[in-house]
């Protein structure tokens, strides 16, 4: 298509054209970002892009990202931004290649398999390493590793801007912002930073059409009890330590540096629930086997497949993944690491903040008239359903929505999808059943069925007629 319209003004203006490709690229995309093909990826229809925008020539700071354009009509799909969390998780390998992207990892770790129900069916999907630091994003002022959310949205606000420049056709694109987990504080101070922008400029303006987390950090003395009546109520800690700490702890003060700023008590019960739950289990999905490091390591030097199915799920995807990405062709063919990072790389590094309440950033972003979705895989135990529900009610009251969707089922291929409420024609909250944390890793197909309803601005439905997304 690019080469196409290129080619098509060539004829009209033969020097225009040269200068054109000169500077921008075919089709006015960076032709130096233009991924032609990943190692052991699938042929494909739509394109990659990936590679870096520099945020900040001063400092040195460059922030990694991975684009893939919509498999059908990516010219009348919108742009959905998506990040993961941490705080400082990579977006490329956990949103792009273990969930909603268009490839998982093959089980030796050496390739690409397609993922069908990615949300490029929806949407054109951008993915940003962000802050600096994490994954193949960097910066030359090692001080700028020990950033927080404020500095993160700023960059993202940045990032975002020089972009555009880079695709300029995507500028007025609808814009949707989704991330999971710790992007529960990333895609909300994003949104603020981007509506801040828009109030300021009498240009260009951010074309921000929707908000959607998933199992999203949004106010810790909520979200923390809810982890623990989670183990609780899955038979995973005993009566008398639930009710200890359903009891005595107190979590207004609690905060994520340990210790918690609780009581001897509380704190006690705590770290005893934390021990009896142990290591193996999957903690960010309940029901799934979990996939032992040290066999899954010397799987794939062996060039034997890893991949363990629990429940339809290959649960040692994320170590496929780590081996892939550390090939150095993959890096290549990706444009990533640039400029030889002294380091492996890696799922996720530190990051700071995180003792912030989320919930007066979705409340300015409602009222500016954004619908907001929270959605939950329900068999996460980090960020539960629990406490996001409660939370997403009480942020309904304090607007004084409406219920316009009474809590109750949603469908998937003749199945219940999850659970449903909304509020004032804007704020949604869905549950996907029998999802994780990662809610597309587990759950691809109800996963996509929730984006596409999404973007597309239309409810879940509450009948077992069958959809056009199913
Ligand atoms: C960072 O340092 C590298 C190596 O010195 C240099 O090539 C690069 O231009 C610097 N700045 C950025 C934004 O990468
Ligand atoms: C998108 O474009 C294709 C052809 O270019 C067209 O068939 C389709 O109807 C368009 N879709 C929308 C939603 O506009
Ligand atoms: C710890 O708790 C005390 C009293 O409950 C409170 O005054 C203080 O601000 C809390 N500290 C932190 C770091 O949250
Ligand atoms: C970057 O490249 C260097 C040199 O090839 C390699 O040792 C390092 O592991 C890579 N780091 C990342 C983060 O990809
Ligand atoms: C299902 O959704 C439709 C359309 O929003 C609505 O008219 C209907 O009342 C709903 N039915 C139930 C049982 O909630």
């Amino acid at each position: 298509m690019g080469k196409q319209s290129c080619w098509f003004s060539a004829v009209v203006v033969v020097v225009g054209c040269v200068f054109w490709v000169m500077v921008a690229g075919v089709g006015g995309y960076p032709e130096e970002n233009l991924v032609e093909r990943l190692p052991g990826q699938p042929e494909v229809e739509f394109s990659q892009y990936a590679g870096y925008v520099d945020v900040d020539l001063n400092a040195g700071r460059s922030l990694f990202y991975y684009f893939v354009e919509a498999d059908s009509h990516p010219h009348n799909k919108s742009l959905t931004l998506w990040l993961n969390g941490g705080p400082g998780c990579s977006s490329v390998g956990g949103g792009a290649f273990t969930e909603l992207g268009p490839f998982y990892p093959t089980g030796d770790g050496r390739g690409l398999r397609r993922n069908l129900m990615s949300w490029n069916r929806a949407s054109n999907l951008l993915f940003v390493e962000s802050p600096a630091g994490v994954g193949w994003s960097y910066s030359n002022t090692t001080s700028d590793y020990k950033t927080g959310d404020a500095a993160a949205a700023n960059d993202m606000r940045e990032f975002l801007l020089k972009w555009f420049e880079k695709f300029p056709s995507y500028k007025s694109r609808d814009l949707f912002l989704t991330g999971e987990s710790y992007a529960g504080h990333y895609i909300p101070q994003l949104a603020i930073a981007l509506l801040d922008y828009n109030e300021h400029s009498a240009g260009f303006k951010f074309n921000l059409k929707g908000v959607a987390i998933g199992n999203p950090l949004l106010r810790l003395d909520r979200d923390i009890p809810a982890t623990y009546e989670y183990f609780w109520s899955h038979g995973m800690i005993s009566d008398e330590i639930g009710l200890t700490i359903m009891n005595e702890c107190d979590f207004d003060d609690y905060s994520i540096a340990s210790p918690h700023n609780v009581t001897e008590k509380c704190n006690n019960a705590i770290s005893e629930a934390n021990q009896i739950v142990g290591e193996y289990i999957d903690n960010y999905d309940v029901i799934l086997d979990v996939c032992y490091p040290s066999i899954v390591e010397q799987e794939l030097r062996l060039r034997k497949l890893a991949t363990k199915i629990s429940v339809g799920v290959d649960v040692c995807m994320s170590y496929e993944r780590r081996f892939y990405f550390n090939l150095p062709e993959v890096q290549q063919a990706l444009h990533a690491n640039r400029t030889k990072l002294p380091y492996p790389w890696h799922m996720c590094s530190g990051a700071t903040d995180g003792n912030i309440n989320i919930l007066p950033l979705l409340k300015r972003i409602v009222q500016n008239h954004i619908p907001v979705w929270v959605f939950s895989g329900d068999q996460d135990s980090v960020v539960p359903l629990l406490g996001s529900r409660t939370l997403i009610r009480e942020l309904a009251h304090d607007l004084n929505f409406k219920i316009t969707v009474p809590y109750g089922t949603w469908f998937h291929k003749g199945q219940v999808g999850g659970w449903v409420t909304e509020y004032g024609n804007l704020l949604t909250f869905a549950t996907v059943r029998g999802a994780s944390h990662m809610v597309p890793y587990a759950q691809p197909s109800r996963a996509l069925h929730l984006f596409s309803s999404f973007v597309h601005g239309r409810r879940l439905p509450n009948n077992t007629r069958r959809s056009i997304d199913d």
